[in-house]
């Protein structure tokens, strides 16, 4: 909010939804939360799992939330937005025109996120449900993908802040850009009433379809003691007992 921004004060339009935006910075804690718990002697490590199924009840309520959630969150807008040549073309050129919502490039990466952070889901499940195994590898593997992935998108996000002199994650926070940018443009159409009601059976749906896979999806364990496969029957590890003094080698 600084004074000598003129565009501060400027009326603004609304583009993103509020469930969008509380999407988006959940799962930005979601996944960081993962990462930071991700190694076994992490400080966080008991927090793992709990992180990961948080993003599954997030990444379940975005995929339907594209097909009744406000304009620009809508998968419908990915055939309104143009061409990804063309902005590419305009990227090269460093003169890319500011989008209302995501630009082409955006929703690709938008898609790309959401969908891998589905399949890290998947694969930190069956890990936990088939206790290891060759889900293991694959898991850390599209892990390590996805925290790549998360940093392209934070360089992207601040490029094209830059290069199109829009504060792209102000408007992630506020829900609204400036409209002296986009002449003509108008208001997102916003969530009815209904979807807000559907979005909330989803999350209580994906709430329930967790607990039957693994009825201890939210209580904290380390990853070690699920990836027996036992936690999820009320098993405690063979090793895991409540006497910390024990150290365990490796
Ligand atoms: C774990 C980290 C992150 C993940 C998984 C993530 C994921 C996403 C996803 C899925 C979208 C698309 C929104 C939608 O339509 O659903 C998005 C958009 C966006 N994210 Fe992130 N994000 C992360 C971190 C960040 C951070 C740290 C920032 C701030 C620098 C940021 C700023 C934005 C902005 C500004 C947009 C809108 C881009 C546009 O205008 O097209 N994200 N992010
Ligand atoms: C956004 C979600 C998630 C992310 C980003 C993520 C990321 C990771 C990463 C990077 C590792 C490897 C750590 C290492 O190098 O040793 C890991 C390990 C592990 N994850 Fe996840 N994970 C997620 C969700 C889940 C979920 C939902 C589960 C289970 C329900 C899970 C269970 C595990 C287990 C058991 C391990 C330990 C594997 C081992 O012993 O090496 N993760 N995760």
């Amino acid at each position: 909010m600084s004074e000598h921004d003129p565009l501060a004060l400027a009326p603004r339009i609304h583009v993103w939804d509020g469930p969008l935006r509380i999407f988006h910075w959940l799962l930005v804690i979601a996944i960081a939360v993962a990462f930071l718990s991700a190694e076994e002697d992490s400080l966080l490590s008991q927090w793992h799992m709990m992180a990961g199924w948080f993003a599954a009840i997030l990444i379940a309520f975005r995929i339907v939330w594209g097909f009744i959630g406000g304009e620009h969150a809508r998968f419908s807008e990915i055939f309104k937005v143009g061409g990804a040549g063309h902005h590419i073309g305009e990227m090269l050129r460093l003169k890319p025109t500011a989008a209302l919502g995501h630009n082409p490039v955006g929703w690709i990466s938008a898609l790309l996120l959401i969908a891998v952070t589905a399949v890290v889901v998947w694969t930190g499940a069956l890990l936990v449900t088939s206790g290891g195994g060759s889900a293991e590898e694959l898991h850390e593997v599209i892990g390590w993908s996805l925290l790549a992935l998360v940093a392209v998108h934070i360089v992207a996000v601040i490029f094209m802040s830059a290069l199109t002199r829009e504060n792209l994650v102000r408007a992630m926070v506020s829900g609204s850009k400036p409209a002296q940018r986009h002449a003509g443009a108008s208001d997102a159409r916003k969530p009815s009433l209904f979807a807000y009601l559907i979005g909330m059976v989803v999350v209580a749906a994906a709430i329930f379809g967790i607990l039957k896979i693994d009825p201890q999806a939210f209580v904290p364990r380390s990853a070690e003691s699920a990836e027996y496969g036992e936690n999820q029957l009320g098993a405690q590890h063979p090793y895991e007992d409540e006497d910390d003094d024990i150290e365990h080698g490796e």
